[in-house]
């Protein structure tokens, strides 16, 4: 058995996440999270709320709430939703965790201890119209490195650099659009990332497996000694973790917090911590500390391309730096952007379809299945109601929900609700055996390999070879010659729906639950012996016949969503 420790990119606290965020990351975390839950092995997959820095502050000044409260309520928002989606963390923490604050002042007493924390007096924008400092995302402006006019002090999301407010040309406040700023001095922690840069490059070669996405934004970022200036790690603010030197005071820096960047991903390991209090203090070191058991553990962290720095360069600083042996990251998996309809997906300027407005449509597989069949991986990808209505209707509806129907009641009507005997699995059977188990041996190269797509395109053709097989058997004709024989090929059928119910599982768990359920399958085995895996039913063991599994997307119904999502949302 092996043991794999997952986490996705933990979504920032202001507001609901729309489908571009989800598959972005949390997605196909739990694709990968339930694949290898399915196969037997031991998983820990953690996400949390972002909760600090200033995308928070704004989102609850908007919302005209204290932002500790509003933290709170956003935090139970999204985890229902989630929830919905089916995303199946073992802990959904917080970044406000008390286990985060404890953990990202011990980080911060390590790293000064080692000598990699200077104190820097520093430049930062004052708003002279709003009274105060603007850090990170107080302050917007055009990027020096691509010209994109709508960055953000802490990063450009169009080229991924990381930006010093300082950096912007032609700077206005993000809360007030005042132009009228200064420059002041100001007192701040720096983590020495420069002195790192050995470490973190030998490391990031020894990653000879990474995607080249991953890679190259690392590479590029450590290179041109960008990505390696040292960062300052404090700022001016009065929402997040306090600055502290491990348990003890830190001179010279009261009043002031951690940047969010710092403590966010320390809060992939606090969540362990989170998740073991919440579960009668299991043990989470082995999942953290190799000295403590984790070091046969895989860590895979899955997130947008624009997180790709912060998760190669600035996480791994602060856990090398620190000199204690945490776990690192194996694998990286980062993904490009969805886009929506011509445009892109928007939080602020609430454009698209955001996570609860799509469950209020449809059902969870639905959505599961389009965005990981679609998923943005090695080019941005594009979503359209038309492309989503095609989707579905074609793989869900026509080729799996069909099967299932056809097989199910066909059996229903002319042999009851119990597997047939029929004949002997004969030549044809063991052709469709032959070719399923090179089928599955693939879709489990590709599940292994976190090839999203390519493993959503293995999954369609194992329901494809289903239904070329019934096609071609058409035990509808054959039962009027030779019952015995339709009777098998309705036994295989039936088999053929236990062993969707368990293959699908990763993508549609909803409907893979019924599948099985409907197949009288309690403890569902990932198939080791397809000759095996299709025997499991046995004649006369008893199945029902599933309500449909799904229902076609018309198009009265895109046009009708197309109308209602073309706005922005308020
Ligand atoms: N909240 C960030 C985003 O949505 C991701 C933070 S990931 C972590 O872009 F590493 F900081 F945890
Ligand atoms: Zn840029």
């Amino acid at each position: 058995m092996q043991r794999h420790l997952i986490t996705s990119a933990i979504p920032y606290i202001n507001g609901i996440k729309h489908l571009g965020n989800l598959i972005g990351s949390q997605l196909p975390a739990d694709l990968y999270a339930r694949y290898q839950r399915a196969r037997g092995n031991e998983v820990l997959f953690l996400c949390a709320t972002d909760e600090h820095g200033t995308p928070a502050e704004l989102a609850a000044a908007k919302a005209g709430k204290p932002v500790a409260e509003y933290c709170t309520e956003m935090h139970a928002v999204q985890a229902e939703i989630a929830k919905g989606f089916g995303l199946s963390f073992d802990h959904f923490g917080r970044s406000s965790s008390p286990q985060n604050h404890a953990l990202t002042q011990h980080f911060a007493g390590r790293l000064a201890d080692a000598n990699l924390i200077h104190e820097v007096s520093e430049q930062q924008v004052y708003s002279n119209a709003d009274g105060r400092y603007l850090p990170d995302r107080y302050i917007e402006g055009t990027c020096p490195n691509c010209g994109y006019d709508k960055a953000r002090g802490d990063q450009c999301e169009n080229c991924t650099k990381q930006l010093d407010p300082v950096d912007l040309i032609e700077p206005r406040s993000a809360i007030s659009g005042s132009t009228d700023l200064e420059v002041r001095n100001t007192k701040h922690l720096y983590l020495r990332q420069s002195a790192l840069k050995g470490d973190l490059d030998a490391w990031i070669n020894s990653k000879t497996d990474w995607p080249v996405l991953t890679t190259s934004i690392a590479k590029k970022w450590l290179h041109d000694g960008d990505g390696l200036q040292d960062r300052g790690i404090t700022r001016d603010l009065d929402w997040g973790i306090p600055v502290r030197r491990g348990d003890a005071e830190w001179p010279g820096m009261e009043g002031k917090v951690f940047y969010v960047w710092f403590d966010a991903p320390i809060e992939y390991i606090a969540c362990a911590g989170e998740w073991a209090d919440a579960n009668g203090h299991a043990d989470w070191e082995r999942w953290w500390r190799t000295d403590k058991g984790a070091g046969d553990v895989r860590y895979t962290q899955f997130m947008g391309k624009d997180n790709v720095p912060f998760h190669t360069l600035s996480f791994p600083a602060t856990l090398l730096g620190s000199g204690e042996p945490w776990k690192m990251v194996d694998h990286l998996k980062s993904f490009n952007y969805l886009n929506y309809d011509g445009g892109q997906f928007s939080t602020s300027q609430g454009r698209g379809v955001f996570m609860d407005q799509a469950l209020a449509i449809l059902p969870a597989d639905y959505w599961r299945w389009w965005l990981l069949s679609n998923c943005p991986e090695t080019s941005d990808s594009e979503f359209t109601w038309e492309l989503f209505q095609q989707g579905v209707n074609k793989d869900l509806a026509d080729v799996l929900g069909n099967f299932v129907s056809r097989v199910t009641k066909f059996c229903r009507s002319k042999f009851g609700e119990t597997v047939p005997a029929g004949a002997a699995y004969g030549p044809r059977e063991q052709a469709l055996i032959e070719d399923l188990d090179a089928r599955v041996a693939r879709y489990v190269a590709m599940m292994e390999a976190m090839e999203v797509r390519k493993s959503a395109q293995e999954l369609r053709a194992i329901w494809v070879a289903g239904n070329e097989y019934l096609q071609s058997c058409a035990p509808w004709t054959t039962i009027k010659e030779d019952p015995e024989a339709a009777a098998m090929q309705i036994r295989m059928g039936l088999n053929l729906i236990a062993l969707y119910g368990t293959l699908s599982s990763p993508f549609i768990p909803d409907a893979s639950a019924k599948m099985l359920m409907a197949m009288g399958v309690e403890d569902a085995q990932w198939p080791s012996d397809m000759a095996q895996a299709l025997t499991q039913l046995s004649p006369d063991h008893p199945f029902t016949v599933p309500d449909n599994l799904f229902t076609k997307i018309t198009s009265e119904d895109t046009e009708k969503w197309k109308e209602q999502f073309s706005g922005t949302r308020d």
